[in-house]
């Protein structure tokens, strides 16, 4: 018998700096939004096809069954029509995560951005089509499955959402943003300061819907599009102080936009405001260059440069360290995008 067909993929997580929030049918977004990815929290996932059998998945993570293999599935199912291959074959997914899982930032970008890496290569080695690059069809079936996703799969900025500022963007998939900023960026370091771990009572999901009859709605997405301007221009003329205060406007917008829906949510919790209170000081008083952002959830990502490491690292043992759960945080930044394992 033949060998099976198999490829793996390890793909990172991105942290956005203009946020997408509220999408349009097809999962399309409302708004662009920039991000970088992540160094040290990735997904690394192996795809095997196996001759077809009654059951269209089997689907592993970290060795186990998983509840995720619903979503899994109806996600495969959702690609079957553009990638009709794909009903020939039963699909063996293995999964695994460079992070600890029960630190609270299970990351469906870096999940389906690896998922979507090995079915964009599987299409190229099946049908040897395609005329678009290998990443750019991988962060256009990534954004299938978690709209954040299609940025993952990019080195360094990406950009997703059509807009006149990036020549070449598009809602139908992120777009890498390469060497355009002034070089310190790419020195961009991001603690993770885990502040609660439980599950959250309202999904990315509902929010989203939810941006559909905000009253807010038309103003976020011009706030967006203003914000994601500036950042560009700030990043290009290597403006570090005014390119902290976009980051973290864009951070309290969207919890603000989370309070202010119907019905309204609240993700932070009264350490995530403590935290925050204890940047801003630490800014004050140092004057270093260092700001926060916050994804849907209650956890902050302290944001600074590398050369200023060790003060930051002195700052989180002895200021930071009480308020987080276990003490918890992450050592991450900035990372050079997904690679093929084989
Ligand atoms: O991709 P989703 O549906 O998990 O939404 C992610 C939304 C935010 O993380 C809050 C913002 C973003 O752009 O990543």
């Amino acid at each position: 018998m033949n060998n099976p067909i198999q490829v793996c993929w390890e793909c990172p997580s991105n942290l956005a700096l203009v946020k997408y929030w509220g999408k349009k049918d097809g999962q399309f977004p409302r708004n662009p939004s920039l991000s970088f990815s992540l160094k040290e929290a990735r997904t690394r996932t192996r795809v095997t096809l196996l001759p077809r059998e009654d059951c269209r998945l089997i689907f592993r993570f970290e060795g186990r069954p998983s509840p995720f293999e619903g979503r899994v599935g109806r996600y495969l199912d959702t690609l079957t029509g553009e990638m009709p291959w794909m009903e020939a074959y039963t699909f063996r997914v293995e999964s695994s995560n460079t992070f600890p899982h029960s630190a609270g930032i299970a990351s469906s970008a870096s999940a389906f951005g690896a998922l979507a890496l090995c079915l964009a290569d599987l299409d190229r080695q099946l049908t040897g089509e395609g005329d678009s690059p290998l990443l750019r069809k991988a962060s256009q079936l990534a954004r299938k499955g978690s709209g954040s996703a299609c940025r993952s799969v990019y080195p360094g900025f990406a950009w997703w959402g059509e807009s006149s500022v990036i020549p070449g963007s598009s809602d139908d998939y992120a777009v890498a943003l390469g060497n355009q900023f002034s070089a310190r960026f790419d020195t961009l370091c991001d603690a993770v300061l885990l502040i609660d771990s439980s599950e959250k009572k309202t999904s990315s999901s509902a929010g989203h819907q939810r941006m559909a009859a905000h009253p807010y709605q038309d103003a976020r997405v011009r706030q967006a599009n203003a914000h994601a301007e500036k950042l560009v221009q700030r990043m290009k003329a290597g403006r570090y102080d005014d390119f902290f205060e976009v980051v973290e406007q864009e951070a309290f917008s969207l919890h603000a936009l989370m309070m202010s829906s119907s019905p309204s949510f609240l993700l932070l919790k009264p350490n995530s405001l403590r935290v925050i209170e204890k940047i801003k000081d630490f800014r004050d008083q140092t004057r270093l260059p260092v700001g926060l952002t916050m994804d849907a959830g209650p956890n902050i990502h302290l944001l600074y440069f590398k050369e200023n490491r060790e003060e930051i690292r002195g700052f989180i043992e002895t200021e930071l360290l009480s308020l987080l759960e276990n003490g918890t945080w992450l050592d991450d930044g900035i990372g050079d995008g997904p690679v093929k394992v084989e």
